[in-house]
């Protein structure tokens, strides 16, 4: 079923999300009709743009076909100033003239894609002005990352926020949770009887969470070395796809019965106290290097960055979840920037055999369970087989599932799913405020004792590699699972 007729309204509409991601969203689902059938994108921030300017800003990220053009009488745009409280009244008259005109419901959705000082203005702007709520008609705030920047800054922005508008109506973005296979790993667990039983400290050894990018801070730096690797990337992202491996399952596919379950996940994450931080937590810069022929600047010769800077490009974790079912299985997550290549995957390692029939233990499979969230979106199992000739000799082979043998299925982008999910009033893939807070409280003592204790050291790697050697000590043995290089789609995938 199609949403109710809304306007869309997005705040920093002349930015770069706006252009790279929504408005492509916008037309991806435009064209699968998945739109309301009524509907609007309000634009808004101080440029002074007309539609028409708005509009041909879009051609730029939507391709030019004849759907475009349709597409785009769907768009207009305000200016607005955020300053006084007045400065909303042209909005709220703009609003009004285009549901009249347009024959649109007075549904809104806000959605904060401003840099993050406005999160807490512009809401205070709009319920001071009677746009936050309604008797008759919803309206929703959708707020992009960074939410908060430490736990503080966060609880803080969550009670601001709770000033002018209900939980209920408040949708926090990650788009990790928009992503297609970090939802497969729901249906995965919850809906194959195999997976489910071996779930847990029993069989289970250890999981591995990687999330590496080839790409540095790309012209960024100026944000990036204010926030580094564990804001941008573990305290949302990384932790958000931990909590989908390790909750229980949900009673039922709702909003609040699957956040209450990655709450809990979050709040028995065993605390990583400031003087035990060297021991859990590595934390790397990448260094000027040579890739592939090529030099590749440092991150301190990046632009914007500090040139003493001790924001950290990469950082590898080892945390544990206490409760029943993962008592003692140590979790790894590591990610990185200029790392070798751009993979996301999450790899369950199982326990070995308990009696080793065909030799020592080290000849029998390492059964691994890998789930790929991008590139090369799909699933791997790896098993022991008899390698064909004399004996028994066992060699471990991989059963491959790739996203892209659907052959008529596309996988749709995270802020596809996203959006359409807050314009039909589901908040299942969005973050609730305690879960949001109780990421933070993980996360804080360990900026904590980066910032204040100097002899913890950061590590120099080079550009391409991956990462401090440091890293390869939080698992015994180095043991990580170290990607291919070149991610292939023809079951070599290694
Ligand atoms: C963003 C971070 O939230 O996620 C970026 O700010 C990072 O630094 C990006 O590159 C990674 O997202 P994806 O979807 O490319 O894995």
């Amino acid at each position: 079923k199609k949403a109710d007729d809304q306007i869309l309204i997005i705040f920093g509409a002349s930015g770069d999300l706006t252009k790279r991601k929504l408005i492509p969203a916008l037309f991806e689902l435009f064209k699968q009709n998945l739109l309301p059938e009524n509907f609007a994108v309000l634009g808004a921030s101080r440029s002074a743009l007309s539609d028409d300017e708005f509009r041909k800003r879009a051609d730029e990220f939507i391709p030019d076909n004849q759907e475009r053009e349709a597409f785009k009488k769907l768009l207009f745009y305000q200016p607005v100033q955020n300053k006084e409280v007045d400065d909303f009244i042209p909005l709220k008259e703009r609003l009004k003239e285009l549901s009249d005109s347009l024959g649109i419901a007075t549904n809104y959705v806000f959605y904060l894609s401003t840099p993050p000082s406005l999160y807490p203005v512009i809401p205070k702007m709009l319920c001071l002005n009677g746009l936050s709520k309604s008797e008759n008609n919803f309206r929703r705030l959708i707020v992009e990352k960074p939410f908060g920047t430490d736990l503080k800054s966060a609880k803080e922005l969550n009670k601001q926020l709770l000033n002018y508008f209900e939980e209920e109506q408040i949708y926090r973005i990650d788009h990790y949770l928009g992503k297609e296979t970090v939802q497969n790993m729901l249906v995965t667990r919850f809906s194959n009887g195999i997976f489910e039983p071996l779930w847990n400290r029993r069989y289970i050894k250890r999981v591995e969470i990687t999330s590496a990018e080839s790409l540095g801070v790309e012209g960024r730096g100026g944000y990036y070395d204010s926030s580094g690797a564990l804001r941008d990337m573990l305290q949302n992202h990384l932790l958000q796809v931990a909590g989908f491996v390790a909750m229980e399952p949900p009673v039922v596919v709702e909003a609040d019965a699957i956040r209450n379950e990655t709450l809990k996940v979050f709040q028995s994450l065993r605390p990583i106290h400031e003087n035990e931080v060297s021991r859990y937590v590595i934390r790397g810069q990448y260094t000027a290097s040579t890739i592939g022929g090529k030099k590749a600047a440092g991150y301190r010769e990046e632009p914007g960055v500090e040139k003493f800077s001790r924001t950290e490009t990469f950082a590898a974790l080892k945390i544990f979840i206490d409760n029943w079912r993962w008592a003692g299985v140590p979790f790894y997550i590591r990610t990185g920037k200029k790392l070798p290549t751009r993979v996301t995957e999450i790899v369950i390692h199982f326990r070995k055999v308990p009696h080793h029939l065909f030799g020592n233990a080290s000849s029998d499979s390492n059964n691994q369970l890998i789930i790929r969230i991008q590139p090369d979106e799909g699933i791997l199992l790896k098993f022991g087989m008899k390698t064909p000739g004399a004996g028994f000799k066992v060699q471990t082979v991989n059963m491959d599932f790739h996203y892209s043998d659907l052959a008529d299925k596309k996988v749709p982008a995270a802020y596809e799913r996203l959006l359409l999910d807050c314009m039909q009033g589901d908040p299942t893939l969005y973050s609730r405020g305690d879960a949001v807070e109780a990421a933070w409280e993980f996360v804080q003592p360990i900026l904590n004792a980066w910032e204040t204790n100097p002899e913890i050291p950061i590590y120099g790697y080079p550009a391409g590699s991956w990462g401090p050697e440091d890293s390869a000590k939080l698992i015994a043995n180095g043991d990580w699972r170290y990607p291919c290089k070149n991610l292939s789609n023809d079951g070599l995938y290694c």
